[in-house]
């Protein structure tokens, strides 16, 4: 057996591979940004041949950088930006739009058709997601409606349909020879086209948006040694490698943080925060504004469910002090500006960008700072932001008590903005639970290693993977019980004014 698996994460703002020893130890990585289109208010797009080409120098430089060969890996597993979609011609393997990325809001009619006449409700039972702009469904209708001939080719299954891991899958595969057209059960279930409980497109939810079955990827689990083909030799790896784990990101980087029992839980800090927390067998529906999602399947064995609270904007509220307000120059500044201030001075900041995510899911809300005076600085907008970061998750944490009644000790935390000391120590106060950042940082990448090597034996159990977490950091609450009440009324007040905002 080979020493090392292989790792592709296909996120929102860049690609990168990574190479783990058995240890869960990284031995390589190279990672490539690409570009984010724009071309209107609220449209985000992708180039999905810049995807693959990006995917293909990263994976050639990393192994080079390593000096190691497609021989060296035991198995590929594949992570991505989940709900983004791709629509290609599968004889030219050429796409018919750029993939419409999961924060593009130009569905927004789509999403609140469905819940006029009762197909949200269906949605949400069947699906387990509440109609919302953020899933792949709506984007899909979008291309069979607005792109010339997509919807003719889709009928005569030229047209396909799939998410990056599907896109990068295909073209690792061989492309328009022969080419894989799959995808995992985690990603399907973000698609609003997925029933929850048979794992299988359904077909009532593809006639909600007129999307034929020919064009959708073969279902999946996300760690299987069959069902996802090998590497090309042809290909960027210059060799086969077998492909036996994908798995969306946010499900990788539970499993990444070994999240395998019940009532375990990760938060993952990027441009958006994505908290889940696994619920086991168990299909528990969402009464908090919390999505039903698929966390994981290993091989044959039933699906492990979680409950996820998704949150657009967090470390993207950092970038648009920096971007926009120019109040920082670095990211990481925002930490040193902020504890420059013992507090907000009364400020909070209510970064809805793009609407509100859970538990709210309100596409209509808009940003808000409120409670500013004269001795406003700064630096304390900078704090507010940090707490809007945190509070962000008190929702999300509680609206999971709520629907699962677990109360968590502790919360599992990764992504860049865990970088930031002071942001973390606020979310242990916010929280009035502890929180720890492992030593591998890198869980979303890891958790496609471990799927991929499960599936090969290259690691034997989940007990196995349990042995190579660590912990490096841990923050303890601070606050009294009563700062914390305090300021958590003051943030539902706050997020109440970008609710009634719009007229
Ligand atoms: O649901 C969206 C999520 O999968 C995006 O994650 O890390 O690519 O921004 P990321």
């Amino acid at each position: 057996m080979p020493d090392f698996v292989g790792a592709v994460d296909q996120g929102t703002s860049s690609t990168r591979f990574m190479i783990f020893d058995h240890a869960g130890r990284e031995v390589g990585r190279h990672q490539l940004e690409h570009e984010q289109i724009l071309p209107r208010a609220g449209w985000v797009e992708h180039d999905p041949a810049e995807i693959w080409q990006r995917t293909t120098t990263v994976i050639e430089t990393a192994l080079r950088e390593a000096g190691l060969r497609a021989s060296d890996l035991a198995a590929l597993g594949i992570t991505n930006q989940r709900e983004t979609a791709v629509v290609w011609d599968r004889h030219t393997g050429r796409p018919y739009y750029n993939a419409i990325v999961w924060q593009d809001t130009r569905t927004d009619r789509i999403a609140a058709a469905l819940d006029r006449d009762g197909r949200g409700d269906v949605i949400r039972r069947t699906a387990g997601l509440p109609p919302a702009t953020y899933f792949s469904a709506g984007k899909v209708q979008w291309i069979l409606e607005n792109v010339d001939g997509v919807r003719a080719a889709a009928e005569r299954g030229d047209a396909l349909f799939g998410n990056t891991d599907s896109w990068l899958v295909w073209h690792l595969t061989g492309g328009p020879d022969g080419g894989r057209h799959v995808t995992d059960v985690t990603n399907a279930s973000r698609t609003m086209l997925m029933n929850l409980e048979t794992l299988d497109w359904d077909d009532e939810l593809l006639g909600f948006f007129g999307i034929p079955r020919r064009m959708l990827p073969q279902i999946r689990p996300s760690s299987d040694p069959g069902g996802y083909g090998a590497t090309r030799a042809s290909g960027p790896l210059g060799g086969e490698v077998p492909i036996t784990g994908a798995l969306g990101d946010q499900q990788a980087a539970t499993v990444g943080q070994v999240c395998f029992a019940v009532g375990e839980a990760k938060n993952t800090y990027g441009t958006g925060n994505f908290m889940l927390l696994n619920t086991g067998t168990e299909l528990v529906r969402s009464e908090h504004g919390l999505l039903t999602t698929v966390c994981y399947q290993l091989g044959d064995a039933a699906p492990v469910y979680a409950l996820e609270g998704s949150i657009a904007v967090t470390g993207a509220a950092v970038q648009w002090l920096r971007d926009q307000m120019h109040v920082i120059d670095t990211a990481a500044q925002s930490e040193e500006l902020a504890a420059t201030v013992p507090d907000t001075g009364g400020v909070c900041f209510v970064p809805a960008f793009s609407g509100l995510f859970a538990p709210y899911w309100r596409s209509d809300a808009r940003g808000a700072v409120v409670g500013l005076s004269r001795f406003t600085t700064d630096a304390h907008l900078a704090r507010a932001t940090l707490e809007a970061i945190c509070y962000q998750s008190r929702d999300v944490v509680e609206a999971m008590a709520q629907d699962s009644g677990v109360t968590l000790d502790v919360l599992k935390v990764d992504g860049g903005v865990t970088a930031n000391d002071l942001c973390m120590q606020i979310q242990a106060d916010v929280l009035g639970v502890a929180v720890s950042r492992p030593v591998v940082a890198e869980t979303t990448a890891l958790g496609a290693a471990y799927a991929a090597g499960l599936a090969v034996g290259f690691w034997k159990s989940t007990d196995e993977l349990r042995e190579n977490w660590s912990e490096s950091q841990r923050w303890q609450p601070q606050w009294s019980a009563q700062q914390r009440e305090d300021g958590y009324r003051r943030w539902k007040k706050a997020v109440q004014r970008t609710l009634d905002w719009v007229d």
